[in-house]
């Protein structure tokens, strides 16, 4: 894969574990008609940040490392037994343990790109968008029955695989990120009549649309560690404040990174009609603002309005403000992890998420 923006792309702590994530993705995809395979395969095509896997492994490996599912000492136990031919059972058994919970952890972070991937096919659909990460969209080039259809097998797909883990816990976590995708989507489609409640709704919006993919897949691997309810609480609240940092962030990027750098159309969001939280926060500065917002920016002259308001206004500024928050507060819960190796990737990725330009 090509080298993205985050300099930590299959960082070196999870790479042998995500070396044979799009192999895998795209053979779960291969037994189907022959007509699905290149459009369910399309977006697997390694060019992706593969943020979401990378994520959950190093999430799943730092709750390993704190429950001591994966100590030093057993690992050193487990080549010390290898390199000289004495196999102590005990030591065995406990590497096969352990090797069984990452194995079901690397399902999740499958899964999650799975899942993320078949709503991009159907988000291009709904966004009738021609491009994405620098090629034609999915739709563009199969149309949007097709593209529809790969994406529902896409879901399907990543639901057997999450049948195979043989966890109920994991499978509602998973069934959730789907519904919550659903609703998010909805919600984002509706948008919110009234002025009050049209942040809370945004905020609402973004966290189902994007943050609890992320959420619920850091959970999943905290469950099959073995994690108990609190620290499953740590593992969830993590994903989603940084979920919520990555969203905030891609939404003031559409104002200010260029087409070129997006890989898709800039300024996008005015274009669907949506008000994201930099016109929210300029809204509050321009209350003419809201007139346009309701009328989802569908009046000609409408979108240039609307971006000049925002870049005259403070609302890019408090966009980052807010991630920023959310960001560190990312950082505090990582924080009740023991310190190791793993941890340390996902706050370096945590920062960068926050400062990120593409
Ligand atoms: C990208 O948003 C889209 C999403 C994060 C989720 C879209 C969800 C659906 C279409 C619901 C269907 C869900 C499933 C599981 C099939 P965007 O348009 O803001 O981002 P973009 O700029 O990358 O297009
Ligand atoms: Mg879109
Ligand atoms: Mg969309």
């Amino acid at each position: 894969p090509t080298t993205g923006n985050l300099t930590l792309r299959y960082d070196a702590v999870v790479r042998q574990d995500l070396s044979g994530l799009y192999g895998d993705i795209r053979k779960c995809l291969s037994e189907t008609q022959a007509t699905l395979v290149p459009i369910t395969q399309y977006y697997f095509d390694g060019e992706g940040k593969a943020i979401r896997p990378v994520i959950t492994m190093c999430l799943a490996k730092a709750i390993n490392y704190h429950l001591n599912v994966t100590s030093p000492y057993a690992f050193c136990l487990f080549c010390f037994h290898l390199i000289i031919y004495v196999i102590d059972y005990i030591t065995i058994c406990s590497f096969n343990k352990i090797r069984s919970v990452v194995e079901k952890q690397k399902k999740v972070a499958q899964i999650v790109e799975m899942i993320h991937t078949a709503s991009l096919v159907h988000d291009d659909v709904i966004d009738a968008a021609d491009s994405r990460r620098n090629k034609s969209s999915v739709n563009m080039v199969w149309g949007q029955k097709k593209s529809v259809v790969a994406g529902d097998f896409i879901v399907g797909r990543s639901l057997e695989l999450s049948a195979k883990i043989q966890n109920q816990e994991v499978i509602n976590l998973i069934a959730k990120i789907v519904s919550d995708l659903v609703s998010g989507e909805l919600m984002q489609l509706d948008g919110s009549a009234n002025a009050e409640e049209r942040f809370q709704h945004y905020m609402e919006k973004t966290f189902k649309k994007t943050a609890s993919l992320i959420a619920n897949g850091c959970q999943a691997v905290s469950v099959l560690a073995g994690a108990n309810s609190t620290v499953q609480t740590v593992a969830f609240q993590f994903g989603r404040q940084l979920g919520m940092t990555f969203q905030l962030v891609d939404d003031m990027l559409d104002f200010v990174s260029t087409s070129a750098q997006l890989g898709k159309p800039a300024a996008a969001d005015l274009r669907l009609g949506l008000a994201t939280a930099p016109v929210l926060f300029a809204a509050q500065k321009f209350p003419e603002l809201n007139q346009l917002i309701l009328r989802r920016f569908n009046k000609p002259g409408d979108v240039e309005t609307a971006f000049d308001l925002v870049h005259r206004s403070d609302g890019l500024e408090k966009t980052k403000e807010l991630a920023g928050q959310y960001c560190d507060d990312a950082v505090t819960q990582l924080a009740q992890l023991s310190p190791s190796p793993y941890q340390q990737v996902l706050f370096t990725l945590t920062h960068e998420l926050l400062d990120r330009l593409k």
